[in-house]
């Protein structure tokens, strides 16, 4: 079976895609620098699919070292490339740590492949939409002007990626554009891992619930939505991995039209922050303290995407629900309380 490169494959989408490449035959090669992650989840991976994936703790920022990785794999076939900084306030204050390690990240993992025949699938975002002014958002939407330096440098990613590969035709090259990913694998042994407060709805919704955090504030309740708070596509991340290996398939079994495309990765259904507070407490029996504040500035109103191009051409569709989502959180919640990470 081929061979995958994961890079960021400890990280939150990374780790629940080897897991998803494994249970589908792949061998796995994970590259990540524990930036944001911890070496504990590769035997938390092992622990569910029985299988170890080799692993290199490497800077993707060193050319040289990515280099002799891609020279001494020869046998890698495809790439899935997670790894990159992420957090939308931390780029606004530091513009110049995101559009170093995103992109040399990148620049660097093309470089080492010029000439040779791979297929690469990148992780993209709905932020590069904005705000859209039809919904739900098609993949031929307008890109509008980033919000924040993290945004920028997904949107400056595909252009970067569009135009390699229309040089080189030995890439095959997929951006999945990512709706919100949330949730945890269903045996509570890997999940998301945030650094300090999180910024994210979910994270932050279980860490109030555990007790770790006091209630949580819904950003907004005057949008012009059904009840005033913002929309937003979530995605169980169990789902969105598999999108991965559909992305490699199509690769593998030549379907690309040209050899650079872009797939929205959500349900197409849209979800408000009072119902995945409902969600939760619903799903979960646990009642949540939560009170109204005021917006949070760059917040998109409302975005739920067109999921119907992967639905037809990579033969994926969403299976899981907003309870699901909640429920798997929540077990990773109470999982992570009992055992702590490093
Ligand atoms: P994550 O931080 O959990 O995982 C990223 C991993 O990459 C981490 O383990 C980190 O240590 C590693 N990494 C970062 N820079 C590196 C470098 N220079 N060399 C080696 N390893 C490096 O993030 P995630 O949520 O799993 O996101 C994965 C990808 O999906 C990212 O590209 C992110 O921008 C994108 N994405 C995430 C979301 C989301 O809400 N989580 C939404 C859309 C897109
Ligand atoms: C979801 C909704 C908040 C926290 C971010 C990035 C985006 C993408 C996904 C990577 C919003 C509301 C949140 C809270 C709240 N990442 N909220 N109280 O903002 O859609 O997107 O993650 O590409 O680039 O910007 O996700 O989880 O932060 O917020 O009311 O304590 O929950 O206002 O409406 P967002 P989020």
């Amino acid at each position: 079976m081929s061979k995958i490169l994961v890079t960021g494959g400890t990280g939150y989408i990374g780790s629940h895609t080897v897991v998803e490449l494994q249970n589908a035959g792949y061998e796995v090669v994970i590259v990540d620098n524990l930036d944001n992650s911890s070496i504990e989840i590769l035997d938390q991976i092992t622990k569910i699919t029985g299988k170890k994936p080799q692993f290199y703790n490497l800077d993707l920022c060193d050319e040289a070292k990515v280099v002799e990785l891609i020279e001494n794999n020869p046998d890698i076939t495809g790439v899935i490339h997670f790894a990159a900084h992420k957090a939308v306030g931390e780029s606004v204050a530091k513009p110049l740590k995101y559009y170093r390690n995103n992109f040399f990240s990148l620049i660097n993992l093309l470089t080492a492949y010029t000439g040779k025949d791979v297929n690469f699938v990148f992780s993209s975002s709905c932020t590069v939409y904005g705000q859209p002014d039809k919904l739900p958002v098609t993949e031929e939407a307008p890109v509008k002007k980033a919000e924040s330096p993290y945004g920028n440098t997904k949107q400056i990613a595909e252009e970067i990626l569009a135009e390699a590969a229309s040089v080189n035709p030995n890439y095959h090259i997929i951006s999945l554009r990512y709706f919100n990913p949330v949730g945890a694998h269903d045996s509570a042994l890997i999940g998301e891992l945030p650094i300090g407060v999180p910024q994210n709805l979910v994270p932050f919704i279980t860490q109030s619930a555990i007790g770790k955090r006091g209630p949580i504030t819904v950003f907004g309740s005057d949008y012009n939505t059904p009840d005033g708070s913002c929309i937003r596509d979530y995605i169980h991340v169990v789902d969105l991995a598999k999108a991965h290996i559909a992305a490699l398939k199509r690769q593998e079994e030549n379907k690309m039209s040209g050899n650079f495309e872009i797939f929205n990765v959500g349900t197409g259904k849209g979800s408000s922050v009072l119902e995945v507070i409902k969600a939760f407490e619903e799903s979960t029996g646990v009642k949540l303290d939560y009170k109204i504040g005021p917006r949070r500035p760059g917040d998109v109103e409302q975005v739920w995407g067109d999921v119907s191009k992967a639905e037809t051409e990579l033969n994926w569709k969403a299976e899981l629900g907003l309870e699901d989502m909640m429920r798997s959180a929540w077990a990773w919640e109470q999982y992570i309380k009992d055992h702590p990470f490093s």
